[in-house]
């Protein structure tokens, strides 16, 4: 077992640290205050290969490994997770998603252009009632001989407004329950697709979340994914690549709260010495540190399986599960660490720790992580 990082990954690496100083960290508080999402950033990353990473260079992408894809999250999410939800949706449910089960013509009109990253999508799951319990899907896509009649709403789209795809799961056959389910490559651009309100979120507020209606879209045969049917399937098959790339955002989140709060224990100053000299914080920044590296080798290990292509669903969840408890946990305890400056915006732990709440909610919830993995240790 060798635990070590190739020269390519340590690039990788570097390049996206180097990117989020100086281009995600000038300016995210007032993004995040304000609500701008980072267009300009996303474009950048974009030009850099970073908006598909994994895809085929035939097709647009820079044909990295899913560890590269690990590393460039934590590194983007240190600073700004409202940027990196953008880049893992784009990267791990969209291109992903259209790389492997969309045909040849799908994938050059769609694929190349959100692979190079001259434009981003989104992924179109979640209903105001079908949030955990996806196979409940109440839009519906009525088979109309050469196009499907596209009906209903979708809720908390991450880049609803600012991405010109969407890959839209929708109920064809509500007879057949999940077996009726589809899934449908759409323009945003398209008669009869509404962008809805904006949500006021607590965290990520620079990632722009929609609900979108459909009122009568009219979409062409052509633009289905798979077989007739497939959409659960594929819906599941993507979220389980989806939940690496989240649960490295959390990573992310926690791996920079806590450089934050080792930096601050070694310049504050109480009862005579740094702060770093009283156990109180020793044992904090332990903690911490422990669980960043617990969570950083789930998150490797599910990429790894994944290049492996090996199954990855039971690591990815796992990798969720806990990376994101360790967000929410680490957060906690670097704004502890920092005090009264921790609760202000300008020391970023405050920030962090309203991002790190996100990270137990999508792509599936802390509880539907749990019940994939009980699925699965309780098998046979
Ligand atoms: N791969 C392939 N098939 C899978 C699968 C997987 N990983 N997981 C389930 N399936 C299949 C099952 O085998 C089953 O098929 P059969 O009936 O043919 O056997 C079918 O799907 C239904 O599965 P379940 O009976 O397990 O379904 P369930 O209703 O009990 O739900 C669940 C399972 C795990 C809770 C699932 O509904 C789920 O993952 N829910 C969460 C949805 C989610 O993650 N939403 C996120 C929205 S996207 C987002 O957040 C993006 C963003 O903006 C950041």
């Amino acid at each position: 077992m060798n635990f070590e990082l190739s020269e390519e990954h340590l690039m990788v690496q570097k390049a996206a640290r180097d990117f989020a100083q100086t281009e995600l960290l000038p300016g995210v508080i007032e993004r995040d205050e304000d609500q701008i999402f980072p267009l300009e950033q996303i474009r950048k990353l974009g030009e850099m290969g970073f908006m598909g990473m994994m895809v085929d260079p035939k097709y647009g992408g820079a044909g990295m490994d899913t560890v590269s894809y690990v590393l460039v999250m934590e590194e983007l999410s240190k600073i700004d997770a409202s940027t990196s939800v953008a880049v893992s949706v784009n990267n791990s449910l969209v291109c992903w998603g259209l790389e492997t089960y969309g045909n040849e013509e799908q994938k050059m009109k769609y694929l190349v252009p959100l692979a190079s990253g001259k434009v981003h999508g989104a992924f179109l799951l979640s209903e105001p009632e079908a949030g955990s319990d996806a196979t409940s899907q109440r839009t519906t896509a009525e088979d109309k001989g050469d196009y499907y009649l596209l009906n209903g709403t979708k809720n908390w789209i991450t880049c609803g407004n600012t991405a010109d795809t969407y890959l839209v799961i929708a109920q064809t056959h509500p007879d057949k329950k999940h077996k009726g389910i589809n899934a449908f490559i759409v323009e945003k651009s398209w008669p009869g697709v509404v962008v809805g309100k904006k949500e006021q979120k607590m965290g990520i507020r620079a990632s722009d979340t929609h609900s979108i209606m459909f009122q009568d879209v009219k979409v062409p045969k052509a633009n289905r994914i798979g077989d007739d049917g497939f959409g659960f399937t594929f819906a599941m098959k993507t979220l389980a690549g989806g939940r690496i790339g989240i649960a490295s955002q959390a990573l992310g989140i926690a791996s920079g709260a806590y450089e934050l709060a080792v930096k601050y224990s070694k310049e504050r100053k109480a009862f005579g010495t740094e702060i770093k000299n009283h156990q109180a914080i020793q044992f904090k920044l332990a903690d911490m540190a422990t669980e960043i590296e617990a969570a950083r080798l789930l998150c490797l290990k599910a990429a790894w399986l994944k290049d492996q292509h090996l199954d990855y669903a039971l690591a990815s969840s796992m990798a969720k599960l806990f990376a994101s408890t360790t967000a929410m946990n680490v957060t906690t305890e670097a704004v502890q660490v920092h005090g009264g400056y921790g609760y202000v915006k300008e020391y970023h732990v405050e920030r962090l720790m309203r991002d790190a709440k996100i990270t137990q909610i999508y792509e599936g919830t802390s509880e539907v992580q749990k019940i994939v993995i009980s699925r699965e240790v309780l098998k046979g």
